[in-house]
């Protein structure tokens, strides 16, 4: 009964941290087959194009992949892999779970949830220059669209991720107060959505910036956070940092066709063949992806061994200010998943 999945590797430190990744998923008995494809540097190099086509059939027919970091080739014309990803295989949420690992940081004891809508918003890119006076591109024009049904939908899969991992609140998080129609549409939904898990989750409504300031002066009282697009990208850069930053912070992309795992980190170029890099982020994607396949079981194990390795023993890489190798670390981590 072994998974197909997908693994890209990556560029940059991507190698290094996918080899530990499923280093460790192999100690654990994760049950996923690996189809091994390429993209970002090494897709143009063999293919000609950032994410080639055997690599979106792979994941066409695995509905799902653990992706290490890809360099953006700057001014070359190739369109966005991420874009690409969204719109191929639907990839409506993105959830960025935000737990405290390490003590020290900005931060203890944080563990809260950001659930972003991924598709709709301002993020359509309907932007255009109109003239002002003399100027022809004096003025910038912008629009987004938000559609019930995709809002309903995200705020239902922020419910549903509330049930299946035990979490006990969720907030949406709207501008309606400004923006009637365009964010209040997101609201009205959330709260008929919201009424439907009446007595087994609680719901709170939070506007945008005054939710923004809570985040930093007491966080611990959030728990999933349900959001519109542009919101949810800066309130997740936010919550990243809370807990140690990006080599801390996993992501999913969740779809109708398949679901992404990845860091929310780069490829690290700086630090690349060093021998250094942080896999953690990788590694609790990875997690995220056994809880996706229902193995919670495994991703419960594979946090508390992170949790004793980095937080108890302190075996820590150089951007947690310890001194580890991904190397020394990935073995500390395999012996207590032993
Ligand atoms: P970056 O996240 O790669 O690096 C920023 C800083 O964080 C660097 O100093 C790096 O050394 C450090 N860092 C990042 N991950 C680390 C880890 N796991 N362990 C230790 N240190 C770590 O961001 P940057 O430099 O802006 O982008 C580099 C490349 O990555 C670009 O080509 C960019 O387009 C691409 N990128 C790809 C993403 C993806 O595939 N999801 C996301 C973000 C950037
Ligand atoms: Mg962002």
């Amino acid at each position: 009964n072994a998974i197909p999945a997908t693994l890209i590797e990556g560029d940059g430190i991507g190698p290094e941290i996918t080899a530990a990744v499923v280093e460790l998923l192999d100690v654990l008995g994760a049950p996923f087959a690996w189809d091994r494809q390429s993209g970002g540097l090494a897709g143009i190099e063999a293919h000609g194009v950032p994410l080639p086509e055997p690599t979106l059939e792979s994941i066409r027919r695995t509905g799902l992949a653990l992706k290490g970091p890809l360099t953006t080739p700057v001014g070359q014309g190739f369109k966005s892999v991420n874009v690409t990803m969204r719109q191929e295989f639907g990839l409506y949420a993105n959830l960025r779970p935000t737990k405290t690992v390490v003590s020290g940081c900005r931060f203890d004891n944080i563990d809260l949830v950001v659930v972003r809508e991924n598709i709709e918003g301002l993020y359509a890119a309907m932007e255009h220059y109109l003239p002002d006076g003399d100027d022809p591109k004096g003025l910038a024009y912008g629009a987004g669209f938000n559609s019930r049904r995709e809002c309903a939908r995200i705020v239902r899969f922020a419910f549903e991720y509330a049930l299946a991992n035990g979490r006990k609140k969720v907030t949406l998080v709207h501008k309606a107060n400004i923006l009637k129609i365009f964010s209040g549409i997101f609201l009205e939904e959330g709260r008929r959505v919201a009424a439907e898990y009446a007595g087994r989750i609680a719901v709170e409504e939070r506007i945008v910036d005054a939710c923004a300031m809570q985040l930093v002066t007491d966080p611990w009282k959030y728990d999933v956070i349900v959001t519109t697009n542009l919101f949810g990208d800066i309130l997740s850069d936010l919550t990243a940092g809370l807990v140690g930053g990006l080599g801390m912070a996993p992501g999913a992309n969740i779809g109708t066709k398949a679901a992404v795992f990845e860091a929310v980190h780069g490829s690290a170029p700086d630090i690349a063949g060093q021998g250094i890099a942080n896999p953690l982020a990788l590694l609790m994607a990875s997690s995220l992806m056994l809880a996706h396949v229902g193995r919670f079981d495994l991703s419960h194990r594979l946090d508390d061994a992170i949790e004793k390795v980095v937080h108890r023993d302190s075996v820590r890489t150089r951007d947690l200010g310890g001194q580890a190798t991904t190397k020394e670390l990935t073995q500390a981590l395999a012996q207590a998943l032993r």
